[in-house]
């Protein structure tokens, strides 16, 4: 049985005061154990301090990006070490905004992959094709390309997620149908079958893309989606944690 995964990319939003407020929120605002974790990745500056509100609770942090060496005369970056000593379990890596605004490729992906894995974070990695892609018919050369490109060199995938999220489906309030996105989830189980054997079965695959309290138990349900990651209502508690509510 998988254990599903609810994770808020919070994005360029948020003050240091305004992410411990909310993380306090849905510290607060969570019911008891569940089956699942929750995640929340608030800005770098706010890492550090929302990392200390939610100490003992049952929420994990998580970066939304790194750079892949530890330490070093790189200006501007971020370490995985860094991101430990803050208090992050998760990274999320190779989000389409950094593909498209800040030049990531599936190697830089990798790398950061293979760096944050060493370092003890466990990465959530995005794939997911433009509108572009789908209309011409290849999602699955893209995400094929997109997952084997990430995990290349990649012996042990305990600790990786992955997220499927369609760009055009993120911040457009244009979600993916639960059979669409669930024909793309079971395409890339069985990917990830093919270059891991049983270990397909254990992965943690996330869809993400306008995910709302309204629409996630139907996504939810599909047999291969293990959860979301989202962007625009996981800057609300109540949109959040209403996510979250449908899940357990
Ligand atoms: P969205 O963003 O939920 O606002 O569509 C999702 C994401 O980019 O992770």
């Amino acid at each position: 049985m998988r254990k599903w995964i609810v994770a808020g990319n919070w994005k360029m939003h948020n003050t240091i005061g305004e992410s411990v407020a909310l993380a306090r929120a849905i510290k607060e605002g969570l019911s008891g154990p569940t089956n699942g974790e929750v995640v929340v990745a608030p800005p770098f500056t706010a890492l550090a301090a929302v990392g200390d509100t939610l100490k003992g609770s049952a929420v994990a942090l998580a970066a939304q990006n790194m750079y892949c060496e530890d330490k070093g005369a790189f200006t501007g970056e971020i370490s995985p070490v860094m991101l430990k000593d803050a208090g992050c379990a998760y990274v999320i890596l190779g989000h389409s905004e950094r593909r498209k605004y800040f030049s990531e490729t599936d190697q830089s992906v990798n790398a950061k992959v293979k760096k944050a894995l060493a370092a003890g974070l466990k990465p959530i990695v995005c794939v997911g094709e433009t509108d572009e892609e789908r209309v011409q018919g290849v999602t699955q050369s893209v995400v094929d390309r997109q997952v084997r490109g990430a995990l290349a060199g990649i012996e042990k995938l305990d600790d990786v997620v992955i997220a499927y999220e369609p760009v055009w489906a993120i911040g457009t309030g244009k979600v993916a149908t639960s059979a669409q996105a669930e024909e793309v989830h079971a395409f890339i189980r069985d990917l990830i079958g093919e270059l891991y054997g049983s270990l397909s079965k254990g992965i943690r695959i996330l869809y993400g893309g306008s995910v709302t309290k309204d629409n996630i138990a139907e996504l939810a349900a599909m047999e291969d989606i293990d959860g979301a990651l989202v962007g625009g209502a996981s800057l609300k508690p109540d949109g959040f944690l209403g996510i979250v509510a449908k899940m357990t």
